[in-house]
């Protein structure tokens, strides 16, 4: 599990303490017989959490979950699971019921963030930034989206051996996580924050240095020394910001607004000016959430689409297709597989009763492959008509037999990234597709199944590679 997850707990807590139960790869959308009740009804051993068989292939057993256990107690990890998309969606909008991560759960590595906040609280540090991500703010992003997006494939016909952007005679073979996917979002958030470009490595090293010590190992203390460098660095942004505002640039070079780093020293919260640590934190907290999760749904975007060619074809002929391929992406592999929540008071819910305090994992992955929801859920098909594609809404979508997906959450909480990731990964997507030509997975350098040809299902984890060949003239 990786991504905003990682902030706080895992879904499937691994624990090399647990005995290993030997779990055979199962063929995709079938589950691994762990027995039966006397009624009739399939057991799980929550060791199944912890295989590799769940990792590549959690479906059918979320299936199980969503039919039987529709409040799962899994007390191998001591935690519950919410599997349905109702009952999820009732939860996330009962903020005081079901509150989100205990406070200091970000290990240090983060800050004090809104992640941890609840209420009142919460809804004063969201608006802070969140307002700079959204509407016409958005919109003047979206020129800057598009140069990032135009400049990083510019940059693969530099001088110099790049492993990710193989040529040979008539054929140009990319691997598009390292040409394109995995630093682009960073670049954009970089640039939106107003960070500037001079800075862009050690912003994208103090990034993966964070994002690798919630790991909460090792590496925790080079994530604490990579915020601390950000910290310090920011610092000195602030007080220059302070004195000087900076601005983002339309494409005609005209200013369209100060970049957010330069709105937030001039905000103010009952009359007092937010601190350097306050800034600081907001801004790891929109690194953190904007990189890897904008990522996996670009990788993962081109992988269906490129694995179902009848889509990529009709996307390539119709633009305003992008927006549907991206729900539709994030409805069957959203890069998080769902948020953890607390309940403050003792619940009673499928007839299991919860004790106040415990550990709920809310499994949007689940959610999202619901059944009372989205017919034949396992079937990538950006033409379902029982999704809502239209834009988002933090109360969520339910109407006309279509309802919105759940990836970015709902509520409170609702990603306050989810405007400008779409905008990303659509708008990045455009700009890629108009300089590929006809691009084509590289079945070679993939890992395609011996016997199917298919791409390994995308499972808990978003995809990290994806080969591609196009024509070279
Ligand atoms: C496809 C990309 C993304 C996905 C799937 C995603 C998913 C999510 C989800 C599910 C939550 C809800 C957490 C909860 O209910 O507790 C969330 C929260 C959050 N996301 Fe995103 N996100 C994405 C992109 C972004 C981007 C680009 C940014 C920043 C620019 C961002 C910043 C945040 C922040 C700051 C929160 C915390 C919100 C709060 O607690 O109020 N995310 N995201």
């Amino acid at each position: 599990m990786s991504t905003l997850q990682d902030f706080v707990t895992t879904l499937t807590i691994p624990s090399d303490q647990v005995q290993s139960l030997d779990i055979p790869l199962m063929p995709e959308g079938e589950a691994y017989d762990m027995g039966h009740a006397e009624d009739g009804a399939p057991l799980i051993d929550p060791r199944i959490f912890d295989s590799r068989e769940f990792a590549r292939n959690p479906y059918p057993y979320y299936r199980i979950l969503r039919d039987h256990y529709p409040v799962y107690h899994d007390q191998l990890h001591n935690c519950y699971y919410v599997t349905r998309y109702e009952d999820i969606t009732a939860c996330y909008f009962d903020d005081e019921g079901f509150n989100t991560i205990p406070k200091g759960s970000s290990s240090g590595v983060l800050g004090n963030t809104q992640l941890e906040l609840s209420g009142i609280e919460h809804r004063r540090r969201r608006n802070l930034y969140g307002q700079h991500l959204v509407g016409r703010a958005l919109d003047n992003r979206i020129p800057a989206i598009r140069r990032l997006a135009g400049e990083m494939i510019d940059a693969w016909d530099e001088p110099g051996e790049k492993n990710y952007v193989i040529d040979s005679p008539g054929v140009r073979t990319i691997e598009l996580g390292r040409a394109f996917a995995n630093e682009f979002p960073i670049r954009v958030v970089c640039e939106v924050l107003g960070f500037p470009a001079q800075a862009r490595g050690d912003f994208y090293y103090w990034y993966n240095s964070m994002m690798s010590g919630l790991g909460g190992s090792k590496t925790h203390r080079k994530g604490l020394e990579a915020r601390q460098h950000l910290e310090d660095y920011v610092s000195g942004l602030v007080e220059a910001r302070r004195r000087e505002p900076t601005y983002l640039y339309d494409e005609a070079g005209d200013p369209v607004g100060k970049d957010i780093i330069s709105k937030l020293c001039e905000t103010r919260i009952d009359g007092d000016f937010l601190s350097t640590e306050e800034i600081t934190s907001n801004i790891a907290l929109v690194v953190g959430g904007g990189g890897e999760t904008t990522r996996g749904a670009i990788l993962n975007m081109w992988s269906l689409l490129l694995s179902h060619p009848e889509q990529f074809d009709a996307v390539a002929n119709a633009d305003s297709l992008w927006d549907a391929a991206f729900h539709e992406t994030l409805r069957h592999s959203t890069p998080i597989g769902g948020q953890p929540r607390h309940n403050t008071y003792e619940v009673t819910l499928h007839g299991v009763t919860i004790p106040a305090g415990s550990l709920i994992n809310m499994v949007d992955f689940s959610a999202n492959h619901d059944e009372r929801v989205f017919a034949e859920p396992e079937q990538f098909n950006l033409f379902r008509a029982d999704l809502y594609t239209g834009k988002l809404l933090r109360s969520g979508y339910s109407k006309d037999g279509r309802c919105s997906h759940m990836a970015f959450g709902v509520g409170p909480h609702l990603c306050p990234g989810a405007w400008i990731s779409h905008q990303e990964a659509v708008e990045g997507s455009r700009v890629l597709l108009a300089r590929l030509g006809k691009p084509r997975l590289n079945r070679e350098r993939m890992p395609m199944h011996p016997h199917t040809g298919e791409l390994p299902p995308i499972g808990l984890t978003s995809r990290r590679d994806l080969w591609l060949d196009v024509d070279r003239p």
